[in-house]
């Protein structure tokens, strides 16, 4: 069996081979970072126009060499609509034409796989941690397809708290890996900022903690007098820009460190708490803030103490990728739970839910 995979729910084009085994054959990203930078976020019509340049010339890596292909696997949601569509118009229009069934996948899901692919003795139970740019899901995975969303962000993602964090900072678009690299030179313990732990509920919530940076940078820039002088203070009222020194590379650090500490604290406490509640001994992680340095330790280490096996993917697998998508259609095809007579499973959907299949 061979299923091509095909990602566009975001800012990545990016297609997969996966063979039998749920080996990966073939992968390739085009990331559209660069196009966003200047935004400092993804601009919808920029991205779905990215993917429409460059969905066929990733597909065209993929079949060469007349590669036989028996079904294909794309990301449905969730997502930017616009970007989600070109990717099922262009899996819709392949499967017409080589006649082959096309399964809708959930990206979340497929972020929860990710780990597949490197770990072949990863299986289900285990408990499931999403952190990606748009959503932070606790779920205990019972079997392929079996999921039980245990919480999620009542706010905002913990990637949207680091690009929001980055942004404030003066930081490049996404600010989730350069906050990882400035924070391995900064001291966790310089500023506590809140920790919104939730007890007795297995939601998170980041909104509070971003804020706090916020309010930090106000009166840090306030009381150091790093505005660049009174004229443009009162230019606030005004309407005119206020500009801002730079501030000290130390300063920026010992911020991104504290930040960083605060957000991975109730992610690796809620993570390995309801593993031990729910009696599992792996957990496996997913989503493009996976990739963070201080995440992976802290997670590997606090489970290593409460004797749990924890996944991480690796580095290109961790963000969006056409790998973990196609190989999430490749145990749906396996398992037949995919459904080419009902064209209902593959309409778009921007803020598709985890389901079940069983
Ligand atoms: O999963 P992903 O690639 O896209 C979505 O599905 O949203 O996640 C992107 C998010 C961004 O917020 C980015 O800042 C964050 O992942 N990210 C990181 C790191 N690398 C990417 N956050 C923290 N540390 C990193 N090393
Ligand atoms: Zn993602």
């Amino acid at each position: 069996m061979m299923i091509l995979g095909i990602e566009t729910s975001c800012d990545e084009t990016s297609c997969a081979l996966i063979k039998e085994g749920g080996h990966l054959v073939r992968h390739a990203i085009f990331s559209q970072t660069e196009l966003h930078q200047t935004f400092k976020g993804v601009v919808p019509e920029i991205a779905s126009r990215s993917h429409l340049e460059k969905i066929n010339e990733l597909v065209e890596q993929m079949i060469q060499g007349n590669q036989k292909i028996d079904g294909i696997a794309v990301t449905i949601g969730p997502g930017l609509v616009g970007s989600l569509l070109i990717g099922k118009m262009t899996a819709e229009a392949l499967g017409w034409v080589w006649d082959v069934p096309v399964v809708g996948i959930n990206h979340l899901e497929a972020h929860l796989y990710s780990s597949f692919l490197e770990h072949k003795e990863l299986k289900p139970p285990f408990m499931g941690l999403i952190v990606s740019g748009g959503h932070t899901h606790l779920v205990l995975v019972e079997d392929f397809g079996k999921y039980k969303v245990l919480g999620r962000t009542r706010d905002d993602s913990a990637g949207e708290a680091y690009d929001k964090v980055a942004k404030c900072l003066g930081l490049d678009y996404p600010g989730g890996p350069i906050i990882d690299r400035l924070a391995k030179k900064g001291n966790p313990a310089a500023i506590p900022f809140p920790r919104a732990h939730l007890p007795g509920s297995w939601d998170f919530s980041f909104s509070g903690l971003k804020t706090a940076v916020l309010y930090f940078l106000q009166n840090l820039r306030v009381s150091s007098g790093s505005f660049i002088g009174k004229k443009n203070i009162g230019a606030n009222k005004g309407g005119l820009k206020i500009e801002f020194p730079p501030l000290p590379l130390k300063t920026v650090a010992d911020i991104c460190a504290s930040f960083q500490s605060a957000v991975v604290e109730v992610l690796v406490r809620k993570t390995i708490l309801a593993a031990k509640k729910f009696g599992l001994k792996k957990i496996a992680v997913g989503g493009g803030v996976s990739a963070n340095s201080f995440l992976r330790s802290e997670l590997i280490r606090n489970g290593k103490d409460n004797k749990l096996k924890v996944y991480f993917p690796s580095l290109p697998y961790s963000t969006d990728n056409g790998a973990m998508v196609a190989l999430t259609g490749y145990y749906k095809f396996k398992k037949g739970f995919y459904d080419d007579k009902n064209q209902e499973a593959l309409e778009v959907n921007p803020s598709l839910p985890i389901k079940n299949w069983i």
